[in-house]
């Protein structure tokens, strides 16, 4: 690819974020994209683009021998895979924005691109509009990095915000959040951590070269947080965030998702509504601090622009923590091994009755609050333990990190 022709782009989706890349594109004066084909789904919806753009066959699109890029955008995760797979066989250049199916599928994606020497390229699908991913990729490449702290899901840090500022409940914050398309009508991947932990699962990889499956990752959500644990926090100035963090601990990494108390000194805390915000720890360059817009049509369509206008210079990851760490460990190389769960953690546990914290090994409370209203302990408790409420849409104990 040249950079000096225009580039033959086709994408899959035209929802929020492949409308959003069409405007950014349009009005992007050193970008020269040909959209040959938009693929979508569902025939009975009106287009706001010229129909002749338009098709519902994927083979449409990845049986043209002239396109320089896929742009891969659409919300079904296996689908995702195949469109990608598909095209990187052809040796298309991808570019995604879809990080479940990248998390989910990333072991083999990898794969595919060593391969079919194709790039894939998915700056979008972590932190929005924040050039994370390539940061970590480029700038911090001989960097020894300690660690990376992120507040990665706008609609959580948006319910947060508003809870907290306007003094309201969870429900009441987030049925309104719904009304105005800042939360899914079914928002559990964003709520209960999900979304946040394939993300981190992307950062991983680029920050430190560990690659893990999405279920490896402790993930802890905001589901169960009521208003009295956000007063609790902005009585001891504190706030609620919900914080993806990977950090090296000798020879392993500490990976999980799981919300956490932050001082008003930390730069997270004044991440707030849907912003988004990532912090890395380096052994020279110290803490460093982004933020921007974490989603949405035009912040999540500009960074897809940067990835297809990085691909007119043949851009592509190195992926050189990875195969360094490969390199060191070969066969053996299993990210899952690199994970460090065998740590005592202090948290904050809110809870009903006694028996909501069964399976939690507490090591040691530090503080418990008893009333009518609301019961609490912090505790240092086993990280492993506390796999045990992942996932579980039953409980009510509300878990939050204390630093
Ligand atoms: N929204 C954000 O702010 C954001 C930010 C970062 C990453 N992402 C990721 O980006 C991806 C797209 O998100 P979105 O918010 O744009 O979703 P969306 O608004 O729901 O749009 C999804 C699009 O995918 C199309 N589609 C679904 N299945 C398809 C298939 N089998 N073949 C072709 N097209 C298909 C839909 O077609 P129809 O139009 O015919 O229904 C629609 O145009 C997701 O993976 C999401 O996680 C989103």
């Amino acid at each position: 690819m040249s950079n000096e022709e225009n580039i033959s782009v086709a994408l899959f989706g035209f929802g929020c974020v492949g409308q959003g890349l069409y405007d950014v594109l349009n009005h992007s004066e050193v970008l020269q994209a040909n959209i040959e084909k938009i693929c979508v789904k569902d025939a009975s919806k009106k287009r706001s683009v010229d129909m002749s753009l338009i098709t519902y066959s994927k083979d449409d699109i990845l049986d043209r021998k002239d396109l320089d890029v896929v742009v891969e955008m659409i919300n079904d995760t296996d689908e995702a895979f195949a469109i990608v797979k598909k095209a990187m066989e052809n040796k298309i250049a991808v570019v995604s924005a879809s990080k479940k199916m990248l998390a989910t599928y990333f072991e083999e994606l990898y794969k595919l691109q060593e391969e079919n020497n194709v790039a894939l390229i998915y700056e979008a699908s972590a932190g929005g509009s924040i050039p994370i991913i390539r940061t970590l990729e480029e700038y911090y490449d001989n960097e020894l990095l300690s660690s990376l702290r992120g507040i990665l899901n706008g609609t959580t840090n948006y319910i947060l915000t508003r809870m907290e500022l306007e003094s309201k409940d969870y429900s009441e914050i987030l049925a309104d959040a719904q009304s105005i398309g800042f939360a899914e009508i079914d928002p559990w991947l964003d709520v209960a951590g999900f979304d946040t932990m394939y993300k981190l699962c992307l950062l991983s990889v680029h920050a430190f070269g560990v690659i893990l499956k999405p279920e490896q990752i402790l993930a802890l959500g905001i589901q169960n947080v009521t208003f009295n644990d956000i007063r609790y926090a902005r009585e001891k100035g504190l706030r609620i965030k919900l914080v993806a963090s990977a950090a090296k601990a000798g020879d392993k990494f500490r990976v999980y998702v799981m919300p956490r108390f932050v001082k008003s000194d930390d730069e997270l805390y004044k991440v707030v509504y849907e912003y988004n915000g990532v912090e890395v720890e380096g052994a020279f360059s110290c803490t460093q601090v982004f933020t921007g817009k974490g989603a949405g049509s035009h912040p999540t369509g500009s960074a897809v622009l940067s990835d297809i206008s990085a691909l007119t210079y043949n851009y592509r990851y190195s992926y050189k923590k990875l195969k360094k760490l490969k390199r060191i460990l070969g066969a053996k190389y299993n990210g899952a091994d690199l994970l460090d769960t065998e740590f005592t953690i202090r948290v904050y546990i809110r809870y009903d009755e006694q028996k909501d914290m069964d399976g939690i090994e507490i090591k040691n409370v530090v503080e418990e609050y008893r009333s009518p209203g609301m019961n609490f302990i912090i505790a240092d408790v086993g990280f492993n333990s506390l796999y045990k409420f992942k996932g579980n849409k039953e409980s009510k104990v509300f878990i939050c990190e204390v630093e």
